[in-house]
């Protein structure tokens, strides 16, 4: 039989009790993950979003998989980080914020760096002055791997990083570092998840700055090459959903002082080529697609900005916060598989 877990204690808690909770990009991908997981534990949920990367189909599909008793535990806000007045009324009588808001993509981030900061940047900190005004109770954060920039060492541990090598990073490390601030001057007990390569159901397939995963499984059913940047041998922690919802409520009631006002690294520490995801993607997926049983991929040069290796060391997120990863890459993709079919059949 299984050992009862941190998470577990967590959940069940939360069964007992319920909070409000604040979930920034709430129709995004982390987010809505995020708002399903906490409603279907009784929570009360508010939303907020501005719709600029995310969807309103997002919150359509938490809204019928948490069914019409948890949903009405949901309040929607339609609105702009980059607008203080929108964040303060958003935190009002939060217990705790999850902050996923912000504009992702390195490549996006390189095309328009200002925009990227606005949101990234300026946002954050709208959000860390409402929620420090609001007293919440912790304000957890979407961090990122890519803080590690051009840090050879492998794994990456948290208090080694190099240089960032895009606007991206610079402004995810901002983050980490207002954060910080926030908690020596007035006292917000914040938490930085720094996640490494989400994927899972809702990961938008669509656009420029599509990630990976869901991009690829897009092209694989629609009969379209699939495009790998350099020679496949780039290497990443591809860390699914479940585990990051985790980490999130984990982060969110720790109790140990020791355990907050830090930086979590938020992945399995596996690293995967994307040569060995490609394959591990058709054969999931050939069986019913059969036109793959022959398919390669097509090579393209290195995108700029991209680090060449990525693994995390979570050591730190297991000892301090009772961190306990449920699904590796291939339980994930074997669990996303369904969905990413059934949704994204009609977007290729
Ligand atoms: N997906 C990953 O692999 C990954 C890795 C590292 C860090 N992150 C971080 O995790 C967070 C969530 O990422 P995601 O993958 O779910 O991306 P996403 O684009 O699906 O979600 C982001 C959400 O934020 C919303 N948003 C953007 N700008 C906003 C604004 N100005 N005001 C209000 N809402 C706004 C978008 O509409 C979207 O719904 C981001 O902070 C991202 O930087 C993600």
């Amino acid at each position: 039989m299984r050992a009862v877990s941190e998470f577990d204690n967590v959940a069940e808690h939360l069964r007992g009790r319920q909070y409000r909770w604040l979930v920034t990009g709430a129709a995004g991908f982390i987010g809505s993950n995020l708002a399903e997981a906490l409603l279907k534990l009784g929570q009360h949920v508010t939303g907020l979003d501005n719709f600029s990367t995310g969807h309103r189909h997002n919150l359509e599909q938490v809204r019928e998989a948490v069914g019409g008793q948890c949903w009405a535990a949901f309040h929607f806000i339609e609105g702009d980080i980059r607008d203080a007045d929108t964040c303060a009324r958003a935190c009002e009588g939060i217990d705790f914020v999850l902050h996923e808001a912000a504009l992702g993509s390195v490549t996006r981030s390189i095309e328009d760096p200002k925009r990227t900061h606005d949101v990234n940047v300026n946002g954050f900190v709208n959000m860390l002055v409402a929620a420090r005004d609001a007293k919440v109770k912790r304000f957890v954060y979407a961090a990122s791997s890519s803080t590690y920039g051009d840090h050879p060492g492998l794994p990456k541990m948290e208090d080694r990083i190099g240089k960032p090598l895009s606007p991206y990073a610079v402004t995810k490390y901002v983050n980490e570092l207002y954060a910080d601030v926030f908690a020596r001057c007035y006292g917000v007990e914040a938490i930085g998840l720094r996640y490494f390569n989400v994927f899972g159901p809702r990961q938008d397939p669509q656009g420029a700055y599509a990630a990976v995963i869901p991009q690829w499984v897009a092209a694989m059913i629609g009969n379209r090459p699939v495009f790998i940047n350099g020679d496949g041998e780039t290497s990443r922690d591809f860390c699914f959903i479940d585990n990051v919802v985790q980490a999130n409520l984990l982060a969110a009631l720790a109790t140990a002082s020791t355990a907050i006002n830090t930086v979590y690294n938020v992945a399995l520490n596996e690293r995967t080529s994307l040569n060995e995801l490609y394959h591990m993607m058709r054969e999931l997926l050939q069986e019913r697609f059969p036109h793959l049983q022959d398919a390669q991929p097509q090579y393209k040069n290195f995108r700029a900005g991209d680090v060449r290796h990525s693994q995390a060391d979570i050591t730190r997120a297991r000892e301090s916060l009772g961190y306990a990863p449920t699904h590796d890459i291939g339980a994930g993709l074997r669990e996303a598989m369904d969905w990413y079919v059934q949704h994204l059949a009609s977007a290729s």
